[in-house]
């Protein structure tokens, strides 16, 4: 074997170990492994009745007290309470509700009815004499079980009218505690135009304020997430977000039970906004290949070339 070859084979061969052996071995000494179960929520119980969505309707109208809270925007109701009001008495402003039938798991969305923080993951932060903002539903006289199956029901039959857009989904699920400068989104929701400076230094100050309430009802201000698409590994992320407790012990950050095809339309709302590029990259990856292709053959022919005339 010639000199050349053996130094080639000499450099792929710790190349190999490096890439197999070395990083991957690296990698998860300094990241813990988090198992991840592909949003199954297999510690929540499955439905135990078939849901009926006029009824569910009725309780959550009614004796369920949800639209005393939150809207319902596919239903024609606005929520009761400005975004900067409903922070300055829950801590954040509760979601719209016109799509959590088609974002949030059937199993999910039950025990959150039931007992908030036991299925968001948050009884480490709250007890008795500092109760979880959202009421817990305790029945309204009839099979409990079956009631909340009902308003589950419901939430599906109104979230089913039409595709949810990622921007939606990310408002839903993550936008009252995590602003996006991209978007210009912040807790307070999308932010206007303003015609005059005076106004849009005063609306700062709006958003400024419902932060520190925001900072008040967390801990700590959610972090903006405008880039934490490329700040972040994919695998983090998924993880993260199906249950934040497994990467961040303590944490104050809920989990918000998303299905994986919501947490799809999440991660790509992030990506939208965060590495916008990426498709016209991903498009021209095959054109530079191609692009090197060519020009190592013609490199290779005129060396043939050149080379015959020296011999
Ligand atoms: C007393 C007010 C109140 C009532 C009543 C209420 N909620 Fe909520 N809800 C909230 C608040 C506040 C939050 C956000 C809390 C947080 O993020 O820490 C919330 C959050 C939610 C979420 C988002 C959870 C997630 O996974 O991201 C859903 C879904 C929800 N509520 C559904 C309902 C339904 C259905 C009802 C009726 C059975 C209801 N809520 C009744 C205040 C309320
Ligand atoms: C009820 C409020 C709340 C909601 C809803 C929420 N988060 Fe968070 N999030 C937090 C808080 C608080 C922190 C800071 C956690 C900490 O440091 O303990 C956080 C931290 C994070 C981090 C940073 C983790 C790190 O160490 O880099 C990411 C990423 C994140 N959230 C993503 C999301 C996504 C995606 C959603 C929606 C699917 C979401 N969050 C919904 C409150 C929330």
């Amino acid at each position: 074997m010639n000199k050349e070859l053996k130094i080639l084979a000499v450099v792929v061969f710790f190349t190999l170990v490096t890439y197999w052996g070395v990083e991957p071995f690296a990698h998860s000494q300094m990241h813990k492994h988090v198992e991840f179960n592909n949003f199954a929520y297999k510690d929540l119980p499955a439905l135990k009745a078939k849901g009926d969505p006029a009824k569910g309707k009725e309780l959550v109208m009614g004796a369920g007290a949800c639209t005393g809270c939150h809207g319902i925007k596919a239903e024609g109701m606005a929520s009761p309470m400005d975004a900067a009001t409903a922070i300055a008495s829950y801590g954040v402003n509760p979601p719209d509700l016109s799509h959590v039938g088609a974002l949030l798991d059937e199993k999910f969305l039950a025990a959150l009815i039931k007992n908030p923080a036991h299925a968001l993951k948050v009884e480490h932060k709250f007890n008795d004499k500092h109760p979880y903002p959202m009421t817990a539903f305790f029945g309204a006289g009839g099979d409990i079980d079956q009631e909340v199956a009902d308003m589950v029901a419901y939430l599906k039959q109104i979230a089913s009218k039409e595709e949810v857009t990622p921007k939606a989904a990310y408002e839903m699920a993550c936008g009252r505690c995590h602003a996006m400068r991209y978007d210009k989104w912040t807790q307070l929701g999308e932010t206007p135009k303003f015609k005059y400076e005076k106004d849009e230094v005063a609306y700062k100050a709006k958003v400024l304020d419902a932060q520190d309430k925001v900072k008040a009802y967390m801990g700590k201000l959610p972090p903006d997430l405008s880039i934490i698409i490329r700040a972040r590994s994919e695998e983090f992320l998924k993880t993260f977000v199906e249950d934040p407790q497994s990467q961040l012990p303590g944490t104050a950050m809920p989990r918000v039970g998303l299905t994986a095809e919501g947490y799809e339309k999440v991660e790509k709302h992030l990506e939208e906004v965060g590495d916008p590029s990426k498709p016209a990259r991903e498009s021209l990856g095959w054109k530079v290949i191609l692009y090197f292709v060519i020009f190592s053959i013609l490199a290779y022919l005129w060396k043939q070339k050149i080379w015959s005339k020296l011999h």
